[in-house]
């Protein structure tokens, strides 16, 4: 067996009403914090909650709410020259996976030279960030856990990956309670955003023991809990394991990386500006149909996990009734196709050579079980329309 690593924040708040726990935890952290969020975050009165926290604790803090959509190049500029201007030492982001990441890129520029571009891919962070604090609003992204931050570069129109060890936040704070106002259609697109980091990081080369029990662990809760998350928002248990999921698929892909999915919706996010979670979820299917051949044992047991009954089925089979079984829950979540988000046809094949450059660019296609050419992640964009 090779040897392995593994990244987690060292301190992980969990369940509901642990962000009590905050104020104490962050006068560690730092002198002066800014409050990186976004503008729903402010309305709902959790930036409030977050001050009032921090107030108690005699702890100073600035913010910087405009994160209106998924971050890009421009908002981390503009976030930094508050963090300089105002004297701040540490961040806390506050959000779903669009202000922390802000908040983490912010950290990157805050000790690094250059621009944020420099620092797309692995390892390329120099300087340790100041430290971050990372509170999930959403039970998707897992980006409160991980070493990545994904940030838009606005010349390029491309999501860029930037990867490093000092990425992971210093505290991560995983308190469902938060996430009881997400509305229907961005819990689906967060929850499967959650359910594809478990299964990529499952099938992915670079999976290990300990990721696979996470990646294991977060399908199978999933899969039971995230019908009911999306049908009933005040179901505080169902929150709870969602938010428990994400938390674990954050860790799993965190340390074993995503596959082909996500190497191929970050393109369609860049160009035509839809959410992470869907664009992911309209590529699930097809990306998983091609990659069962390359591992149907680990799609074997994708299927026991998510309940499915593979008893008396070849493997081959119940491989098969994985891809099946998500085909279905994307069916039950109501999530569209391509083409039912408005994109036009031409627009978008017009678009595929380019994004299948940028998928294989990203490396991420890589790490699947069955390796892509050029020509199948271009058919398979064609299928997903
Ligand atoms: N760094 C990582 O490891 C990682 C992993 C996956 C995705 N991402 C990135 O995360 C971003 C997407 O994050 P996201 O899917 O969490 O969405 P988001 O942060 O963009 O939020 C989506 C919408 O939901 C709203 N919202 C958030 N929390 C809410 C709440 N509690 N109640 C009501 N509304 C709420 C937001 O205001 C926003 O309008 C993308 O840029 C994606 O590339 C990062
Ligand atoms: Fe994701």
């Amino acid at each position: 067996m090779s040897t392995y690593q593994i990244l987690v924040p060292p301190t992980i708040l969990c369940d509901a009403g642990s962000i009590e726990l905050l104020g104490e935890k962050v006068k560690t952290l730092g002198k002066k914090a800014l409050i990186v969020s976004d503008k729903c975050m402010s309305d709902a009165g959790y930036v409030g909650k977050l001050q009032g926290i921090l107030s108690k604790q005699n702890i100073p803090s600035e913010t910087y709410l405009e994160v209106n959509g998924e971050p890009t190049d421009k908002m981390v500029y503009d976030g930094l020259d508050i963090y300089k201007n105002s004297g701040c030492d540490y961040l806390i982001g506050l959000g779903g996976g669009s202000p922390i990441d802000t908040a983490k890129a912010i950290g990157v520029m805050a000790n690094n030279r250059g621009s944020i571009t420099d620092y797309m891919g692995l390892g390329k962070v120099k300087n340790p960030l100041p430290p971050v604090a990372a509170i999930a609003t959403t039970a998707g992204t897992g980006s409160e856990v991980t070493q990545f931050t994904i940030i838009c570069d606005t010349q390029n129109d491309a999501k860029l990956l930037i990867g490093s060890p000092y990425i992971v936040p210093s505290l991560a704070v995983n308190d469902p309670l938060f996430t009881m106002s997400v509305p229907p259609k961005i819990t689906a697109a967060t929850g499967i955003d959650a359910f594809t980091h478990a299964v990529e990081s499952y099938i992915s080369k670079k999976s290990n023991p300990y990721t696979e029990v996470m990646s294991l662990s977060a399908i199978s809760r999933i899969s039971k809990y995230i019908r009911r998350a999306w049908a009933n928002g005040d179901d505080l248990e169902a929150r709870s394991q969602m938010m428990l999921a994400s938390m674990e698929a954050g860790i799993a892909f965190s340390n074993a990386s995503v596959t082909i999915v996500h190497g191929m919706s970050r393109p369609i996010g860049a160009l035509f500006h839809v959410a992470h979670g869907i664009s992911n979820a309209v590529l699930l299917p097809e990306c998983m149909k091609f990659a069962l051949m390359g591992a149907p044992e680990k799609f074997a047991k994708i299927a026991e996990t998510m309940g499915e009954n593979i008893q008396s089925l070849t493997t081959m089979e119940a491989a098969k009734k994985a891809v099946q079984a998500i085909v279905q829950l994307n069916d039950d979540l109501e999530i569209p196709t391509i083409a039912g988000l408005g994109i036009d046809k031409e627009q978008f094949f017009e678009a595929i050579p380019k994004m299948s450059r940028d998928a294989i660019a990203s490396g991420s296609p890589a790490n699947a079980p069955r390796k892509a050419t050029f020509e199948q992640i271009m058919q398979i964009y064609k299928n997903a329309y």
